[in-house]
Order: C-alpha cells, then sequence, then structure tokens
C-alpha cells in the first residue's frame, strides 16, 4: 500500500523553534565554521578558486575536482562513481524515485529520518524493522530476513542512526550486505553521521565500498558541520544507476552551487582537522550531558550513543515528554524533539523519548538553564 506524502514532522518542528529557541539543544549536526575560518584552511590556489569563481552553472555530476575529493574518502570508489546533490535530502529523494516503481518493495529501519520512509512510501509496499530500545536500540537482523520478498528492491539504512545514535556491529552489516547479494537487493546506506563515533573501532565500513549495488550517502552538514553549504553525494558502483540518478536531478537543482562546491573541497582537503574538533566538541558535550543526567536520574534514562550527534532518551516525567518538551522550549528556551516527530506509518516509535543532540559549543548554556528550570519547576 502506498501513501501520500505526509508533512516531515521534524523540519515542521524545527521551522517553528529552530531559529528562535535560545537553546538549541537537540541538533544534529557538528558546531560549523565561518567562511573565515574555512578559508584560512585553503591552500593559496584553493583560495584563488574560491576569490576568482565564476558563477555559471557547474556539471550536474559535480565539479570533478570535489568528486575527486570525495572518492578520496572512500577505498575503492573513484570520482566517476560520485554524483553530488543539494544536501543529503535531495540524494535519498531522487534514489528513491528512480529506484523503486509501485511494484516493488522496500524495508526500512525504523525510528528514522521522516524521509527515509516518507519517500519510499509515496511509490510503494514499505516494511519497517524497529530498532529495539529495550536491548540499546539493537537491530535484530532475523527480523531483515523475514521482512524481505521477491519484489524487495531496496533496503534502507542509517548509522550511526537518527534518532538514536546507534551503530549496529560490523558482523550486522555483512549480514545485511550478504542477505541483499542473494537476491540483487540495493542496498541505501545513509552514512552521514559516520566519522564521529564512540570509539573508532565502531566504525563501519562504507557500503559502496563493500557491496557493488551499494548506495553510500554522505553529505557535508553533520560529521564536518557544514549544512549551509548544501553538498551531498551518493556513491555507488553502478555507474548506470548514477546516470539515471543524473537525468532525475536535471528536474530539480539540476547542478550544485559553485561556490559552495569550492568550499566543500577545501573542508574535505582539511577534514582532519576539522572532524577533530567536531570530535572535541562532542567528546565534552557528552561528558556535559553525563554530569547533567546523573543529577535528574528520575527524570531521563540517559545512555551515551554509539556515534553521531544525536541521542533519543526516555523522559519519565509524570507530564509526558510532548508536554515536557514543549513547556522547556517556552519556558526555558529548551529546544529538544519529542516522540511524536518521529512518529512512523511503519512501527509503533516509543512515546516518551526525546532527542537530545550534542554537537554544538553551546550545549553547556543550554544545560545550564534547563537545570535552573527543572530545580525551579519540577518537583
Ligand atoms: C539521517 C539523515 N539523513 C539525511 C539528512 C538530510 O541532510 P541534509 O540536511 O544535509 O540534506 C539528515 C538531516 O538531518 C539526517 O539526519
Amino acid at each position: 500500500m502506498t501513501m501520500p506524502m505526509r508533512d516531515f514532522a521534524l523540519e515542521t518542528y524545527m521551522s517553528e523553534w529552530e531559529f528562535t529557541a535560545r537553546h538549541h539543544m537537540t541538533a544534529s549536526d557538528a558546531e560549523t565554521i565561518r567562511l573565515p575560518e574555512l578559508l584560512a584552511y585553503a591552500s593559496d590556489a584553493d583560495r584563488a578558486d574560491f576569490e576568482n569563481l565564476s558563477l555559471g552553472y557547474t556539471e550536474t555530476f559535480g565539479a570533478p575536482a570535489l568528486r575527486q575529493e570525495i572518492a578520496g574518502t572512500y577505498e575503492t570508489i573513484g570520482p566517476d562513481e560520485v554524483m553530488c546533490f543539494a544536501g543529503a535530502e535531495e540524494a535519498v529523494y531522487v534514489a528513491m524515485k528512480v529506484l523503486l516503481s509501485a511494484q516493488d518493495h522496500a524495508i526500512v529501519i525504523t525510528p528514522n529520518y521522516q524521509a527515509a520512509e516518507t519517500i519510499p512510501l509515496s511509490i510503494c509496499a514499505v516494511t519497517g524493522v524497529a530498532l529495539d530500545i529495550d536491548n540499546g536500540w539493537n537491530l535484530d537482523v532475523g527480523q531483515i530476513e523475514a521482512a524481505i520478498r521477491p519484489n524487495t528492491r531496496l533496503i534502507s539504512i542509517n548509522f550511526p542512526n537518527n534518532p538514536t545514535g546507534r551503530i549496529i556491529p560490523r558482523g550486522d552489516l555483512e549480514a545485511i550486505v550478504a542477505l541483499c547479494r542473494k537476491q540483487g537487493i540495493w542496498l541505501f546506506s545513509d552514512e552521514v553521521y559516520r566519522l564521529i563515533e564512540r570509539d573508532p573501532e565502531m566504525r563501519l565500513p562504507q557500503v559502496a565500498d563493500v557491496y557493488e549495488r551499494g548506495l553510500s550517502l554522505n553529505v557535508m552538514s553533520k560529521a564536518y558541520g557544514l549544512p549551509g553549504l548544501r553538498i551531498g553525494w551518493l556513491a555507488c558502483r553502478n555507474r548506470d544507476m548514477l546516470v539515471r540518478f543524473e537525468r532525475y536531478k536535471h528536474f530539480l537543482s539540476i547542478c550544485n552551487s559553485g561556490p559552495s562546491e569550492v568550499l566543500a573541497r577545501i573542508a574535505l582537503k582539511n577534514r582532519e582537522p576539522i572532524l577533530a574538533r567536531n570530535r572535541g566538541i562532542v567528546r565534552a558535550n557528552i561528558a556535559a550531558f553525563d554530569a547533567f543526567f546523573a543529577e535528574f536520574p528520575h527524570l531521563f534514562d540517559w545512555r551515551e550513543p554509539d556515534g553521531g550527534c544525536v541521542a533519543f532518551i526516555r523522559y519519565k516525567g509524570a507530564d509526558g515528554v510532548e508536554a515536557f518538551a514543549r513547556r522547556v522550549v517556552r519556558e526555558a528556551g529548551v529546544l529538544f524533539l519529542p516522540s511524536s516527530v518521529y512518529r512512523s506509518d511503519l512501527n509503533p516509535v516509543p512515546a516518551d523519548c526525546l532527542r537530545v543532540g550534542f554537537g554544538r559549543r553551546a550545549v553547556p548554556d543550554g544545560i545550564a538553564a534547563l537545570r535552573n528550570w527543572l530545580t525551579r519547576n519540577v518537583p
């Protein structure tokens, strides 16, 4: 059964509060940097490229020099196996529209970044496989296997996961690849939070490197903290599929923004210091949350997530998470996302969770505001 695309609940909630709440405590991106800071990383030649840039259209696939840099972030991928998009979001849309038709079946995990289910659901039958909150948001690969049908064309995964922060063990990813390979199923892997892991040992391979029908989604927005560039990409060893994506992109953004392409290239060339900075901010914020949540164990079930910039934790207050999230943003200016934002059309999602973000530098200020408010308002 298909469904018309419903409003993107998270983006709708964010559009009300993201730019008005004083303390954005649920951001999914790492702290961004200003243009002069980014340009300070650039070589003289790259800075001159930016300053002398001609503002014409660029190649639909993405500027070759940018795709070269992106390819360098994979083990086996060449520049012709990368296609750029306006953020990760356009790539999700294009890939689902091109890969799926009405007679197909897709499998996605829940909870999810809503585009992952709403777009396929508008095209074909979709089965959701739920991460298990009572088991550290574990994914049961057996449930994926059980959901596969003869017409399953696509499995869509996202680790580190938004909103749970879960990373599956490498063996589970290998098992999913083996299931896909048996039937030629495309594996769409949203890897936008990769490179921010609690322990680098938990870092998963990128599926485009390990599976011939793997589609690796990534973007400058999250681990690199540069969402305003709107540069995302898909890496895939199947060039014919990328060409089909290109034909679809001709109807959407046509090409990326030229200035963003140069800036993304500069950031990727200097990714080690940028990532080290962002990981440092995440580590410090997690330590601050550890200390804060330890003061309120009767209210929150905090557990450090495996990776990414967000966690989805239980709120145990008697008022319920929906009332709490709305009250705390109005009265204390502290923005979190409540469970309802992650409602799924496929599976029940626990109704008592808060999405907490820890990629931004100002998190300690938000913690102070929240502590102050809780102390005055919650017995
Ligand atoms: C899992 C996931 N995929 C894709 C996106 C879209 O990324 P972008 O804003 O760069 O288009 C997001 C943004 O929050 C996300 O969390």
